[in-house]
């Protein structure tokens, strides 16, 4: 009787163990196949090096399909705490669909210009005139020396900027 009660019990916890080590071996599984591979991740990112940027000329990128605009301020444009600051200078990185109703505003000598309602954008993407009811949005990054990586993790500077 005992000898038999030891060998369920026995058998019991060696099913227990196999059940919980199977378990685990699926929950593993399972997260693999949902996590996205690098390359889906690599593909959800845009890398722009703000190296050669030229002040007061703003340039374009695309991320997911959206323009992202990148403007290095010249040495007279107002620095802001929303600017990603590279060493001594400071750029403006947004999303460039304007804050109403997301239409792509213009670059006009100083600021953006959006022409659906007339609203206004400064250099540090700020709206300052019109109907947008709020700043240009910020993309998530990270920054390296002066590689932007957009879109795959965000850095300090990304935190920063966002409460500024
Ligand atoms: Fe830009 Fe309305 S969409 S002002």
């Amino acid at each position: 009787m005992s000898n038999d009660t030891n060998r369920r019990d026995f058998l019991g916890m060696s099913f227990a163990a196999v059940a919980a080590v199977g378990g685990a071996a699926s929950l593993v599984g399972m997260k693999q196949a949902w996590d996205p591979l690098p390359s889906v991740l690599a593909a959800g990112s845009t890398v722009v090096d703000l190296k050669n940027a030229e002040p007061g000329k703003p340039s374009m990128a695309t991320w997911r399909g959206k323009p992202i605009f990148i403007l290095k301020k010249t040495a007279d444009m107002p620095k802001d705490g929303r600017d990603l600051v590279i060493g001594s200078d400071h750029f403006t990185l947004v999303i460039g669909l304007c804050t109403h109703l997301g239409c792509i505003p213009a670059w006009k000598k100083t600021k953006w210009k959006c022409a659906c309602h007339g609203g206004e954008f400064d250099s540090s993407g700020r709206n300052i005139f019109g109907p947008p009811p709020r700043p240009f949005d910020i993309p998530p990054f990270k920054v390296e020396g002066t590689v932007v990586t957009l879109g795959a993790e965000t850095g300090p500077e990304y935190e920063k900027m966002i409460k500024a």
